[in-house]
């Protein structure tokens, strides 16, 4: 084994290249003076914090800009000042200028937080302008927090994707700047609520504490007067303490600074006039208004040190006036110590100020919940945005998927992946594009029109040029360099190859790490067709009629087959026109009482059409279930109560009764010849609201395929489309829904665990948001239903789970945007029309969890499947897996990515709580040598979950709440096989060569 040497000579490079960093320094210090008053020094993080005064209260002044990654204008509007009718702000001035400024004072300070917009402009700097920047860098001066990509969206986002843009940008700034660039606070001053499990994942990244704006108001009342706006969060029931606990304080006014002490550009506050001989010398009132606002504060805060947030949005172009009344605010304020003032501002960063809270050895509260919803006020619940913008939402999550499957085929495919048959293949364009879109105004909806369409069209780009990379992989693999045809569109069921080709092969590939078996549809215009498996073995398949897509694509028909396909690895399958077969399955008219594998059982109601009931065969439970379609007439803001409209971020239902979309659905039904593949039950509810009921031959689960828009608004209403389960089961106001697709939180109607709440939106308020799953449950029956994608729900009614699939409305709600969220395009010209699937299984309540995570898991991670025309070369591969073996069910293989030249990054994760399983919620052990088929493991070694920081060099502030239990115990590393526990995952960077 040469993994030792890897250490090793890891560890030394480090030490040798730090030497390297200090002499450059040296030089630059000497060709690059910063200023009269510089001290030589290369100390950065905590040690670079200024002074402070034990016996007063410590004013702790944080200079800072808050810079969207898209918004209301577009990433790179944004970075270069483009577009300034729409908004002034540009990000490469505000650089610019900090730097500038931050030279001209050693005491300054100032923290850069996205590192999209950082990693932009470090590239067009010259070497000097970089060496000057380190040098700040290394003294403190400029410190990054948060330092991912962007600053994500809690509510919308996957860990997966939030895992990849953390990693990205903190890689940048690891390389860039080495251990003065870490981070050691998280910041998500901005997004709209907050999530357990980023805090989970920010605490995994080794980060000391968080720092936040927005927080329900109620909330926030209690707290203040509790004096808990600084908590311990413990984010994770599963992980042993302290793994995911995690320091976080609430900002006292959002990220802004206190009221008329705004020196930007943008704001009129008055400057601070020091001259004696001028007419409006304001000294005094300055100074005293301060001290006001800094002794008030005090008194919700539990220590005698205070933050302010000293900036906002795109904040610092002009740095020179922030800076230059800053200066005047500390020497004035602090000279009043002379006259024996208490109070002491400094210069200061969120880590500073984390640094004296950890110093002062109190104990904090605990909480273990999360902060959703978000309510800024008594009518005015951001829960629209769990939903908003339903097809991005969709493309985002899909764009993951298709980025984990590249990722994974550079590394399985080897250098021939890059460049090989079909040109050069990358997949950084994919990951930035990712990174970007999981920003708190991307994935989440709440930008405008144009920045969707520029999210959206930097992941086609992305997708495009992965594309290269995979069929080069393909190829490589496979051994054949036959063209490789891609249907994006196949979800619309249009496919240009399939439609006209009479030989074609498709190839499945599968990025999870166990084998999976599904249904493949694809649009035909033949009748009959033979498909074979990569064994040459005939495959039933069976054609029908297609159902009515409004006259998109040609075709006539759909084939559905069952593929299979092993873990990491593909299968191809091969299908040709047959001269003869039987007729295609056409639809029959109305529903039949019920279709059934040897698994579920499902009834329709003869009357309405509707569903009514499920039943699981295997464990002989069944419940009610009737299902139905709703909207709500979003509020248009003239109401007695409030004048909120709802809009992009808001929810605001006008009244609490939903319309019923139709009491019937017209239905029909496909004969099929082959029972056991699939059954099928199409539904229509009116023109613009339709669904497909499939059981699948061999499935769990139930699939509701639903098809909604455009939503009329002719009658001048805003609609809120949801989907209604409505049960037997019994859940006294209780339901749960998942944190970022990994742990599953219980909510209960109108309640909230850490407060009274005080409820004024008996829906919206209600509201949560699903990133992959939600259920109901009583002590018989659960009924898990998986989505596939973000969407907002909740559970009003007792054994009711509501689903809100789509909105369309007329006016802003007055949170920034400056549109309605009423989306079209040019193919959609009447209005955006919606796909998605829905899972409905039912189970044991304690068995559940084995079937809907790895559920969840296979729509997330989704096969992909490529397409060559004709027949194949005699000597191609058919087959092919990455992996030796499956790994366990409770093992995902979460990221398997190309790292640098000889090294890949691998993640393993246990999928399991601890308390859900009696047999997936134990450790597993894996054994990284025995993993893959094509890869010699030669070194390993591990780090935090961010891939910054080195596992073993680790160290976190350690806070006292309750009592905590021991930490984990790490595994000897110097064995192969690792242990995963309940909700654990480990990241690894492993050095590897091809077989
Ligand atoms: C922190 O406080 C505890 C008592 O609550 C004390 O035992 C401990 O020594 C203190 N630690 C420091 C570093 O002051
Ligand atoms: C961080 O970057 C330094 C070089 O700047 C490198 O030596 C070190 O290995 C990196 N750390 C990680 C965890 O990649
Ligand atoms: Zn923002």
């Amino acid at each position: 084994m040469i993994r030792a040497s890897f250490f090793f000579s890891n560890m030394a490079a480090g030490a040798l290249q730090l030497a390297v960093a200090l002499l450059s320094l040296f030089s630059a210090v000497l060709s690059f003076p910063l200023g009269p008053e510089t001290k030589h020094t290369t100390t950065c993080g905590y040690e670079s914090c200024h002074a402070t005064k034990p016996n007063m209260l410590n004013v702790h002044l944080v200079p800072h800009t808050h810079d969207d990654v898209g918004w209301l204008k577009t990433v790179d509007q944004y970075f270069y000042g483009d577009r300034n009718d729409i908004q002034h702000a540009g990000v490469q001035y505000i650089l610019d200028s900090v730097v500038d400024q931050l030279l001209k004072n050693p005491d300054r300070r100032f923290i850069y937080v996205e590192t999209a917009f950082f990693y932009r402009w470090w590239k067009r700097q010259s070497s000097s302008a970089q060496q000057t920047v380190k040098q700040l860098v290394n003294e403190g001066r400029l410190e990054f927090v948060n330092g991912g990509w962007c600053m994500s969206d809690e509510a919308t986002t996957h860990y997966s994707a939030v895992i990849d843009q953390m990693t990205i940008g903190l890689r940048f700034l690891n390389e860039t700047f080495g251990a003065c660039g870490r981070p050691r606070v998280a910041w998500h001053i901005d997004p709209f609520g907050h999530a357990r499990e980023h805090a989970s994942m920010f605490a995994q990244m080794g980060y000391d504490g968080f720092f936040f704006g927005r927080l329900d108001y109620q909330d926030r009342m209690h707290r203040m007067v509790q004096k808990e706006q600084e908590l311990l969060w413990r984010a994770s029931d599963s992980l042993t303490p302290p793994t995911a606990d995690l320091f976080t304080g609430i900002l006292p006014n959002g990220y802004n600074p206190p009221e008329g002490f705004c020196w930007d550009q943008s704001c009129d506050d008055p400057p601070i006039r020091d001259d004696p001989d001028l007419e409006d010398y304001n000294v005094d009132d300055v100074v005293m208004r301060f001290l006001t606002i800094a002794n008030s504060q005090a008194t919700v805060y539990k220590t005698n040190h205070i933050i302010m947030t000293m900036g906002s949005d795109f904040q610092y172009e002009n740095a020179n006036l922030w800076y230059k009344n800053l200066d005047k605010l500390i020497h004035y304020v602090n000279a009043q110590q002379a006259n024996g003032s208490k109070v002491n501002v400094l210069y200061s960063t969120p880590s500073c100020y984390l640094q004296e809270l950890h110093r002062a050895n109190l104990t904090w509260a605990l909480k273990t919940d999360d902060f959703f919803p978000y309510a800024d006020s008594a009518h005015d619940f951001w829960t629209g945005y769990f939903t908003s913008r339903p097809a991005l939402k969709r493309y985002e999550r899909i764009s993951n998927s298709n980025l984990q499957t590249c990722n994974q085929l550079e590394v399985l495919g080897g250098p021939a992946s890059r460049q090989g048959p079909f040109g050069e293949g990358e997949s950084q364009t994919m990951k930035k594009a990712m990174a970007v879109a999981q920003h708190h105004d991307a994935v989440s909806g709440t930008e405008k029109q144009h920045v969707a369409n520029d999210y959206a069209r930097r992941l086609a780009n992305g997708w495009q040029r992965c594309q290269v990379l995979v069929s080069n992989s393909l190829a490589a693999l496979s051994g054949s360099s036959a063209k490789r045809i891609y249907c994006d569109n196949l979800n619309i069921s249009v496919c240009p190859l399939t439609e006209s080709s009479k030989k074609f092969s498709v190839s499945v590939y599968n990025p999870l790490a166990r084998p999976v078996t599904r249904p493949v549809r694809l649009p035909v215009n033949g009748t009959a067709y033979a498909v074979s498996d990569a064994n040459g073995k005939a495959v039933d398949c069976q054609v029908s009629t297609r159902e009515v897509r409004r006259n998109r694509g040609f075709a006539v028909n759909e084939l559905v087959f069952q593929v299979q396909a092993p873990p990491l690895g593909y299968s191809t399958y091969s299908v040709s026109l047959r001269q003869a077969g039987p007729r295609p399955a056409s639809a029959q008219p109305g529903a039949p009482t019920v279709i059934q594998n040897k698994f579920l059982r499902v009834t329709f109601d003869p009357d309405t059409g509707l569903l009514s009931s499920l039943s699981n065969l295997e464990t002989k439970q069944s419940i009610k279930l009737t299902q139905n379609f709703y909207w709500y007439n979003a509020s248009d803001g003239n109401n007695l109560e409030s004048n909120q409209p709802s809009g992009a971020y808001i929810f605001r239902p006008n009244s609490s009764t939903p319309f019923v979309i139709s009491r019937t659905a017209k239905t029909e039904t496909i004969q099929v010849q082959f029972p056991h593949m699939v059954q099928e039950v199409r539904q229509w509810f009116a023109p613009w609201v339709s669904q497909v009921v499939r059981l699948h031959g061999d499935s769990r689960a139930l699939e509701l395929e639903w098809t909604v828009g455009p939503l009329p608004i002719d009658d001048g209403l805003g609609k809120e489309v949801i989907t209604r389960l409505d049960t037997s089961i019994k859940t006294s106001e209780i339901f749960y829904t998942d944190s970022n697709g990994r742990e599953v939180l219980q909510r209960k109607k109108d309640f909230r665990p850490t407060w009274n709440l005080m409820q004024s939106e008996p829906i919206a308020g209600n509201y949560y948001p699903i990133n992959s799953r939600a259920f109901i449950k009583d002590d018989v029956d659960q009924l898990t239903v998986v989505t596939d994608r973000s969407q907002g729900g909740g559970s009003i009614h007792n054994g009711s789970l509501e689903i809100m699939l789509h909105r369309r409305l007329l006016y802003d709600d007055v949170r920034g945007v400056a549109e309605p969220l009423n989306e079209t395009s040019n193919i959609f010209p009447e209005g955006l029309v919606v796909r998605g699937r829905l899972l409905l299984s039912l189970d044991p309540p304690s068995v559940a969890a084995d079937a809907h995570r790895p559920l969840a898991q296979e729509v997330v991670m989704q096969p992909l499947l490529t397409f060559t025309n004709g027949d194949l070369s005699p000597n191609t591969r058919l087959e092919f897996s990455g992996l030796q073996a499956a790994l366990p069910p409770a093992v995902h293989l979460l990221t398997l990515t190309q790292w640098d030249k000889d090294s890949v990054l691998l993640r393993l994760e246990h999928q399991f709580q601890s308390w859900e399983s009696k047999v997936n919620s134990q450790p597993v052990t894996v054994n990284l040598q025995k993993l893959f088929s094509t890869l010699d493991v030669l070194g390993m070694s591990e780090l935090n979950l961010s891939a910054n920081q080195w596992k073993d060099e680790m160290m976190r502030f350690s806070w006292t709440s309750l009592p905590l239990t021991d930490g984990p115990l790490w595994l000897d590393p110097s064995t192969w096989e690792v242990t995963l526990r309940p909700m654990e995952i480990r990241t690894f960077l492993l050095r590897v060569s091809l077989r």
